[in-house]
């Protein structure tokens, strides 16, 4: 179903965005926390040398970088700038060669099927309007091509992550519709619709093995990660709140803590590829 969208309202919803996801430190998040997640994209969507490869709210390039590196031709599109800056730092570093862009995933500037694979590795979730939103990847691949999809799921320790903020972050305006959704696959299948064939979901995790203690955690989320460092700016001035969200977060990743002595959380997410009908 197509919601209107006020356009005012949405410019304004996509700068809040933009400068939520420039807090912190997001590139720190990707290559500490979860650097393996592009891979395993890239590696599900089998992207090959010579492929137009699209990476949809790429951030620094999780993504981007890997499938540059199997000699794909990459275009790294993303809300915020300040993370594409670190992208391309980062990829000259390491002799990857792609363009980075900044686009929104709801309207991306390229045109009908520009692109063998179109790629999302916990990107397009975030943005607002998931049907918009798919639509374009769907509208930017060529028929035939690939679409890859990386997300959190509901259920998994990030998507428990934001119910657990929920009650102290500033509430999204309406019609906005909840990341995690993403990580569901009835979800994802009716948002591609029958535009799309063979497709492929599975559940997954990554281990994350590199708090000592919950509180670790919960101290490296609240410096780093932007939706986190948001949630906190917004109930700066209520120490009780503050408290609270506190022992949230860290309770959060006890009880996801497998237990070996120190903090090791597996972290589920959904992994989804499918082929735009020809
Ligand atoms: C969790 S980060 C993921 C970045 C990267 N794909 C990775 O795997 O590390 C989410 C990204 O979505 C981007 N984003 C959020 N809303 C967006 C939108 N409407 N259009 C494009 N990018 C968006 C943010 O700027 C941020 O880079």
């Amino acid at each position: 179903m197509t919601v209107q969208i006020d356009p005012v309202a949405d410019r304004a919803l996509k700068d809040k965005h933009r400068s939520m996801w420039a807090l912190g430190d997001y590139p720190a998040v990707a290559a500490q926390i979860i650097p393996e997640l592009g891979a395993a994209l890239v590696q599900a969507a089998d992207v090959r040398p010579g492929q137009r490869v699209l990476d949809v709210a790429a951030g620094s390039g999780n993504a981007a970088i890997p499938a540059a590196l199997a000699g794909a031709s990459v275009v790294a599109s993303d809300l915020t700038p300040e993370l594409l800056r670190t992208g391309r730092e980062l990829a000259g570093r390491q002799g990857a060669d792609l363009r980075w862009e900044e686009a929104d995933a709801e309207a991306l500037p390229y045109d009908e099927g520009e692109f063998d694979t179109v790629l999302s590795c916990v990107g397009v979730m975030f943005a607002p309007h998931h049907q918009s939103a798919a639509d374009e990847l769907v509208r930017v691949c060529r028929p035939g091509g690939t679409i890859g999809l990386l997300s959190w799921t509901p259920e998994g320790f990030i998507g428990e992550m934001f119910k657990v903020m929920k009650p102290y972050a500033a509430p999204p305006p309406p019609g906005v519709q909840p990341p995690p959704l993403w990580g569901s696959e009835d979800h994802v299948r009716e948002l591609l619709g029958d535009r799309v064939t063979a497709v492929e979901a599975h559940r997954q995790t990554v281990r994350v093995d590199r708090f000592a203690t919950p509180e670790d955690f919960r101290d490296y989320f609240k410096a780093n990660y932007g939706p986190t460092v948001a949630a906190y700016r917004y109930i700066a001035d209520d120490p009780e709140k503050v408290a609270g969200l506190d022992r949230d977060l860290a309770d959060l990743a006890r009880r996801h803590d497998i237990g070996t002595g120190t903090t090791v959380m597996d972290w589920e997410y959904l992994l989804v590829t499918a082929r735009k009908r020809g």
